[in-house]
């Protein structure tokens, strides 16, 4: 599979993850509940089914693409990408179900402020991870590019 479609996964994951919590923060502090509502609601559909795709197609690839080989950056990369999909299938997922279920109920007490910012900060730990691999990624796709050009 080709490296364009592995960096274009890896991009649209990030900048899900990104439009994610910025329209979490912004509506939280800026806007009435039923927005906040509106914006939980998005997330789950269709926000998670572009956001899960994007993150299976980008681990996909990636493996196929390092099928030849087995260098550190790789094995980095590799377990850099089983904690992203493990943050987000263990935490993300079930914290974007009950945040959408208790603000569509206007249940907005300390739990739901609570898990809102393990939510946000399991957000920003898998955005730096995958930030993570995206720089590895450029190092290892110039570094096939000098191999090739010295042949
Ligand atoms: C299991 C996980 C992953 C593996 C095994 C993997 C493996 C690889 C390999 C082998 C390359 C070199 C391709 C080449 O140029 O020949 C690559 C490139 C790249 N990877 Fe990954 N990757 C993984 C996950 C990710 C993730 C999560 C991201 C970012 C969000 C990412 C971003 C990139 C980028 C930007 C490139 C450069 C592509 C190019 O322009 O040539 N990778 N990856």
């Amino acid at each position: 599979m080709s490296p364009m479609i592995h960096r274009g996964a890896g991009i649209l994951a990030m900048m899900t993850i990104a439009l994610f919590m910025l329209a979490t923060l912004t509506s939280e502090l800026l806007a009435p509940a039923q927005t906040i509502a509106q914006v939980k609601a998005w997330i789950l559909f269709p926000g998670l089914l572009v956001l899960i795709p994007a993150l299976a197609l980008t681990g996909a690839s990636g493996t196929r693409l390092a099928r030849h080989g087995r260098t550190p950056t790789l094995r980095g990369k590799q377990r850099r990408m089983a904690l992203i999909a493990a943050n987000g299938l263990l935490i993300l997922v079930p914290c974007a179900v009950l945040l959408a279920r208790w603000s569509a109920n206007a249940e907005f007490d300390s739990g739901f402020y609570l898990l809102q910012g393990v939510e946000l900060l399991a957000g920003g730990v898998n955005l730096t991870l995958l930030g993570l691999n995206f720089r590895a990624g450029l190092r290892l796709a110039a570094a096939r590019r000098s191999l090739a050009t010295e042949h």
